[in-house]
């Protein structure tokens, strides 16, 4: 069967990423801050290996890139984001939102990408969000949807670079999903989003690389 990392698979979208995949006989790299107490995704069955990995250090990204150098990785899921703040955010907030949700994607992407390119499927799936659109917009300051616009410019920049090595890479908005990040008032269920991610995932070509799309398949305007 197919190997798939899911970089942050804590909980929320990334743990049903998880789910999904092991229950359909995938081999699954999940990555948690916290493998000592790895919570929900310790009690998840099937054909899954917990890693440690914090995004925000290039140590932590490095050495996961190391473990799994001998590893084909026929799908690779970035999740890992942040809402840190709705209101006026502290220099702290920007520096970590930035870190967490623009940077890190490209970091652990190109660290992991000889991993991608030596599977059969060599498919990478950045989760960005439709806040990013259109963003940044300087006269509208919302973290958040910059920090994820600002993620969408760095992934035009390096995906025909991707792309040259043969890996199709996309960046998603999985929908307006119940997760810790959005509360419960939100549209749909974490089950529906990830069951249309994957199911889009499944069908990808390489002529998709580059496309952003929602959980639907729907083209998002970047
Ligand atoms: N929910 C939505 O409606 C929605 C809409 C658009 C886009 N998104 C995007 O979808 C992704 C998943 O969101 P979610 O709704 O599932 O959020 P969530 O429930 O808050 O989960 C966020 C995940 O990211 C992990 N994470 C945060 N900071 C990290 C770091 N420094 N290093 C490693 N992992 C880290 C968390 O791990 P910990 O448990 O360790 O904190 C957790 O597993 C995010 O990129 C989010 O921006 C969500």
């Amino acid at each position: 069967m197919p190997n798939i990392a899911i970089i942050g698979a804590s909980r929320g979208i990334g743990l049903e990423f998880v789910r999904q995949y092991a229950a359909d006989g995938w081999r699954v790299y999940a990555t948690t801050r916290t493998p000592d107490s790895p919570g929900a995704l310790g009690k998840m069955r099937g054909d899954i290996r917990i890693h440690h990995l914090d995004v925000r250090s290039d140590t932590h990204i490095a050495r996961f890139a190391d473990v799994l150098s001998k590893v084909a990785l026929d799908v690779l899921v970035h999740n890992a984001g942040v809402l840190n703040s709705r209101g006026r955010a502290s220099p702290e907030e920007i520096a970590e939102t930035m870190r967490v949700n623009a940077e890190a994607p490209i970091a652990t992407v190109s660290a992991l990408i000889d991993s991608v390119i030596a599977s059969e499927q060599k498919k990478v799936a950045v989760i960005s969000s439709i806040q990013g659109s259109g963003r940044p917009r300087p006269s509208s300051p919302d973290l958040y949807g910059d920090s994820k616009g600002e993620l969408n410019k760095r992934f035009r920049v390096i995906e025909p670079e991707w792309r040259s090595l043969g890996v199709t890479a996309v960046a998603l908005h999985p929908g307006y999903v119940k997760t810790d990040m959005t509360g419960q008032h939100a549209g749909i269920t974490t089950t529906e989003s990830v069951s249309g991610m994957r199911s889009l995932l499944a069908g990808l070509t390489p002529g998709d690389s580059g496309r952003f799309l929602d959980y639907r398949g729907k083209d998002i305007a970047w």
